[in-house]
């Protein structure tokens, strides 16, 4: 393939650009072959630590590790060309300080050639996004209901509702787009207060439980395609239902093997002919 007619991949930059444009379209990915299949449809993959969910079956996404969140980020980059891959910084790979962010993040970069971080948090972790940005690592945001507080926060009802939580998430907001973020995932909140953040910032905002007013959405992978069905939030639609497909897809199959139905012929090797010169010896 020429270079002029290679693919680009989307840049930090031309996502930033589209403040107020044309909406941006996120998913989540984890795997090769689910990233292959959505990259050409999106702007933007995120290799979500929802996958300690997904992928991994932990009932929060706390216990997954860097090295984890980078075999992922690693395979979600290798196989695509057109989204902007970004990967999330785990759970205690970050908060304890700027410099921790920044290797944390360095890491990343470097061992999955993504091109962005994301991490949770609002005003208290604004100097560590002011850190990164400073030491070239682009950063996304995450404010409102933040997974990984799950502890503090007492769950994960949507945020946003009473004067005084609708004017702290504001505020965390405001704060991680002044300290430098490409962009902000704003997750589960009143729909009143992600229009109101929308309109307060100059990056764009990405909801997901947020409003239509955002300047584009993201929804978990295995939750829109019906994967995931222990928990569905009110946000989540429902595109396809694959995980009825494959339940039947698996009984059909073990129907078929216990009746000796498959393999078929066609599904089997027939032994190599004998080449002539190798049967007259
Ligand atoms: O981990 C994740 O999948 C996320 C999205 C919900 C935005 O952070």
């Amino acid at each position: 393939m020429s270079a002029q007619t290679r693919p680009r991949r989307l840049s930090v930059t031309q996502i930033q650009g589209r403040k107020g444009g044309d909406k941006l379209v996120c998913l989540t990915a984890y795997t090769a072959s689910v990233a292959r299949l959505l990259d050409p449809e999106v702007d933007l993959l995120l290799v979500g630590d929802s996958l300690a969910m997904t992928v991994y079956g932990f009932d929060s996404t706390l216990p997954i590790g860097l090295d984890t969140m980078i075999a992922h980020g690693a395979a979600v980059v290798r196989s695509t060309e057109h989204a902007l891959i970004v990967v999330d910084l785990p759970f205690g790979s970050y908060q304890a300080s700027p410099a921790d962010a920044f290797r944390a993040a360095a890491r990343v970069l470097a061992e999955t050639g993504c091109a962005a971080v994301k991490l949770e948090g609002g005003e208290e972790m604004a100097e560590t996004v002011a850190f990164l940005v400073g030491r070239g690592v682009p950063v996304m945001g995450h404010v409102g209901l933040t997974p990984q507080s799950v502890n503090t926060l007492g769950g994960y009802r949507s945020r946003g509702h009473m004067p005084g939580e609708h004017d702290k998430i504001l505020r965390d907001g405001i704060a991680i787009a002044e300290a430098g973020a490409f962009s902000l995932v704003i997750e589960g909140v009143a729909e009143s207060l992600a229009r109101e953040l929308t309109g307060a910032i100059t990056v764009p905002t990405i909801g997901i439980g947020g409003s239509p007013s955002c300047d584009g959405q993201i929804l978990v992978i295995d939750d829109m395609l019906g994967l995931f069905a222990e928990f569905t939030p009110k946000f989540v639609k429902r595109y396809r239902q694959l995980g009825d497909e494959i339940r039947a897809a698996a009984r059909e199959y073990a129907e078929e093997v216990k009746e000796g139905r498959f393999p078929a012929p066609e599904h089997t090797y027939s032994a190599p002919r004998r080449a002539k010169n190798a049967a007259a010896k």
